[in-house]
């Protein structure tokens, strides 16, 4: 079973890496920064709360992230595997998944540190132009990366294996040095 966790900067390449996986490995793919824009599509309560902090590049509050991850890993088909997709973000979203994953029994196979140069990415998500991706949130999105979700890293240091992929060339070529450390997990 391959329970991976995706760790990197806004437009790095996340979601792009974990659809090539998920077709490949047909494990659960969880996005929460997709879950969150489908909330914001249907006008929940959670949405209407997201999308304040979301167009302004903050991270939404751990209470809320948490219980919308809980209530999505605890489904059936996640017992395949999964990776998760711009989760945890904060070293509180880090412990509490440890106690969730600790209480079904997953463990994390590996945590995949995605980088790449902030040159790179700023072109990568002004090309995209998603809501959130204009010049000042997309600022803002890199400072909060750095201040909130990197440390996550740390608290992986020895509790799981850390593999580090440079997230430059076609996203096939990126591909490529993932499935190959998938591959000797
Ligand atoms: P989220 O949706 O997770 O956005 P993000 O982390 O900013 O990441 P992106 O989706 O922008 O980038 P990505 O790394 O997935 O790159 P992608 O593959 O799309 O979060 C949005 C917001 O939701 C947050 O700011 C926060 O407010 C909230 N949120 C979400 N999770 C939260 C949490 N846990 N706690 C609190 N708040 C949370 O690629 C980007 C672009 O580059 C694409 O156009 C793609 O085609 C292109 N591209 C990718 N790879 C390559 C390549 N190799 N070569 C050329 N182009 C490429």
């Amino acid at each position: 079973m391959l329970n991976i966790i995706f760790i990197g900067a806004p437009g790095v390449g996340k979601g792009t890496q974990s659809a090539l996986i998920e077709k490949d490995y047909s494990i659960a793919h969880i996005a929460t920064g997709d879950m969150l824009r489908e909330n914001i599509s249907n006008g929940t309560e959670l949405g209407k709360t997201a999308k304040s902090y979301m167009d302004k590049g903050e991270l939404v509050p751990d209470s809320l992230v948490i219980d919308m991850l809980k209530a999505r890993i605890t489904k059936d088909d996640c017992k395949n595997g999964f990776m998760l997709d711009g989760f945890p973000r904060t070293m509180e979203q880090a412990k509490e998944l440890s106690s969730i994953l600790d209480s079904l029994n997953y463990k994390i196979s590996a945590v995949i540190d995605i980088f790449a140069s902030e040159e790179i990415i700023i072109d990568r998500l002004l090309k995209r132009g998603r809501a959130d991706d204009n010049e000042e949130t997309i600022k803002n999105r890199l400072k909060v990366f750095e201040s909130q979700s990197k440390p996550v890293l740390d608290y992986y240091n020895g509790k799981a294996k850390i593999i580090k992929i440079e997230s430059v060339g076609t996203p096939e070529e990126v591909y490529a040095r993932i499935k190959k450390e998938l591959d000797s997990l």
